[in-house]
């Protein structure tokens, strides 16, 4: 079952991935469009249970909106609190994990923190982040930029991997976040790069299309925050990848550094 919310929000993001790469048309069967056309609306309304509508604006659910995540940080490092994730039971991605994957990299004020969406299969497996076919682009980039994967961290949103790769729900979004929450204020990183639409979602509880946020400097707690392309978006989309190029040039601007000329 899909949380509406978000599918609407994913599909939005989907129609204009699919528009900036200069598609003017999509492939729909006449029985979708059917299904999506709405009702006329003289029709009286069949006898049912009455739809509310809102008419508030697309957003992320707000702390008001979304229960309070059960989970109390209690580590005061980043062992303690990897040492809680694995043993986390406060959403359902606990039931089919493998293995958590707290995160993992340089602890101590690194210039720059990753945050993606969640693990994917190769994640669960190892119990590391970024390591499938998104994390050798990632090894790219952070290369590109003069750095080793070392030198920076890397974590999510979510440390569990949402069954069959999906976006994490808000409610397993917010469950979890306490978690991330806590590594960045012991990790201090001079600036957080978010990858991706979800990863913006969980840390500044905004709903937004990546293709316009991305580039924009944002504030997280005071910390310098990055929006850029998923690189799992830039394995299917690398004409983006010029853009998200820009963006951690940027990154590298802010922090008074240059990218390393290119070998040859
Ligand atoms: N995608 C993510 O968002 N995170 C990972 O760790 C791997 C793939």
């Amino acid at each position: 079952m899909a949380d509406i919310k978000q599918f609407v929000s994913n599909l939005q993001d989907f129609l204009e991935y699919k528009k900036e790469e200069g598609f003017q048309t999509l492939e729909v069967s006449s029985e979708t469009l059917a299904a999506l056309k709405p009702a006329p609306a003289q029709k009286p309304a069949p006898a049912q249970k009455p739809v509310v509508r809102s008419s508030a604006p697309r957003s992320a659910p707000s702390a008001a909106q979304t229960p309070q995540s059960s989970v109390r940080v209690t580590g005061k490092t980043l062992e303690a609190i990897a040492g809680q994730v694995r043993v986390c039971s406060a959403c359902p991605l606990q039931a089919s994990r493998k293995n958590t994957v707290p995160g993992e990299g340089n602890p101590n004020r690194p210039d720059i923190m990753f945050v993606g969406e969640g693990p994917g299969a190769d994640e669960d497996i190892q119990g590391r982040p970024f390591v499938g076919a998104a994390g050798q682009l990632l090894d790219k980039m952070i290369e590109a930029m003069g750095y080793k994967r070392e030198d920076v961290f890397i974590a999510n949103i979510v440390k569990c991997r949402p069954p069959g790769n999906r976006v994490p729900l808000p409610e397993e979004m917010n469950a979890c976040i306490p978690y991330l929450k806590a590594q960045i204020a012991l990790i201090k990183p001079k600036i957080i790069v978010a990858l991706g639409k979800t990863a913006v979602q969980g840390l500044l509880q905004e709903d937004v299309a990546i293709t316009k946020f991305r580039g924009t400097w944002c504030k997280y707690e005071g910390i310098d925050l990055m929006p850029t392309y998923h690189p799992s978006f830039l394995l299917r989309s690398p004409s983006h990848k010029g853009e998200s190029w820009a963006d951690l040039k940027a990154v590298l601007a802010r922090l008074g550094k240059e990218p390393p000329a290119k070998k040859v």
